[in-house]
């Protein structure tokens, strides 16, 4: 058994345009540990949703896998059949998105919602409630079995995305993929889910890979992050290395535009200068030395390698070249 539930290799992913093939992944590594949170973040259109939507292959019709490997539990992904693939998709990965309503079925009651996920079990109806009423109540939900005769309109979008996720883990999967499942919500109800989320994950012995553009987030709940900029992972290390000492300037700007770390009353939250370029005609050299504060001549032109800073923290960038202790 390898030690990563998830082991993704040189991932490159295009979408046929008319305009050219649009290069949304160029060779991704990323790889969660068993056990263990892993977090994405990155701008809107960095390409966080085609590396999950690749991963659970529900990739879009003019997608083409250009390059890499996707291995999970010991199994390569991208070769498995289409009916194999379902096997896997709601028992031993879960999703939750960042809608909930895209995973209800607005027109059933969460209780037959929650027995139905379970359909290879062979355990009688009234046990499967049983055990939906209590997933529920362990997410958070007050009266349990009252409420399995609801419908998803009858709760509040918080309650229905603790819901998502409570469906999520029935199945006790060993890898649970969340894009921005609490992007939606208001900041309190966002740090409840985090926190039962934590203790849930604690509890399955689950894998999670957690994908969010809100940085305290991923802060409070994982452990590795992973931080993408158009199509590309730029920076990769542990939470505290990548958060407390950032190497990749791409980073440092996302950093400072996060609210939390920003120390003066604003009306309005600053932004990284310039826009993500064109994933169709790249830039030579780093994707991001047309934004960057430090950038130089190789950069326009060379393409940056993948620097080790300290043992576990990598950025792809120039200037991790010069800091890297030997
Ligand atoms: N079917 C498609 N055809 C062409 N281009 C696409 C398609 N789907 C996504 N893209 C492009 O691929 C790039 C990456 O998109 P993706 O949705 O993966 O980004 P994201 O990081 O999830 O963004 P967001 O934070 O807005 O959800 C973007 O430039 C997007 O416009
Ligand atoms: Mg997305």
């Amino acid at each position: 058994m390898t030690a990563d539930i998830l082991k993704i290799t040189d991932l490159s992913i295009h979408y046929d345009t008319p305009r050219g093939a649009l290069k949304a992944l160029r060779h991704v590594n990323v790889s969660v540990p068993r056990g263990k949170i892993v977090g994405v973040v990155g701008e809107s259109g960095c390409g966080k949703s085609t590396l999950i939507s690749t991963i659970i292959r529900l990739l879009a019709n003019n997608a083409k896998v250009a390059s890499g490997s996707i291995v999970f539990d010991d199994q390569d992904l991208l070769a498995l059949s289409e009916t194999q693939m379902r096997g896997l998709r709601g028992t031993d990965i879960s999703m939750v998105f960042q809608d909930p309503m895209q995973t209800h079925n607005p027109v059933l009651t969460i209780g037959r919602q929650m027995t139905d996920i379970q359909y290879r079990d062979k355990s009688t109806t009234a046990e499967k409630r049983n055990r939906a009423a209590d997933m529920l109540a362990l997410v958070g939900i007050p009266d349990p079995v009252q409420r399995l005769d609801q419908f998803p309109h009858e709760f509040s979008g918080g309650m229905r995305q603790r819901i998502a996720i409570a469906m999520a883990l029935m199945a006790r999967p060993k890898l649970l993929i969340a894009d921005e499942p609490t992007t939606a919500l208001d900041a309190t109800l966002e740090v409840q889910i985090i926190k039962r989320l934590h203790e849930l994950q604690a509890e399955i012995g689950c894998s999670i890979l957690f994908i969010s553009h809100h940085l305290g987030v991923i802060a409070e709940l994982c452990e590795e992050v992973v931080v993408m900029y158009a199509g590309e992972v730029v920076e990769q290390g542990s939470v505290r290395d990548v958060f407390h000492s950032p190497s990749h300037p791409y980073t440092k700007a996302l950093l400072d535009c996060d609210p939390g770390h920003i120390k003066e009353k604003t009306r309005s939250l600053p932004t990284i200068p310039g826009e993500i370029p064109d994933l169709v005609n790249l830039p030579a050299g780093c994707a991001f030395a047309p934004r960057c504060s430090q950038v130089f001549d190789a950069c326009r032109s060379n393409r940056p390698a993948w620097n080790e800073c300290k043992p576990g923290h990598h950025a792809l960038c120039h200037l991790a070249e010069t800091e890297t202790v030997s």
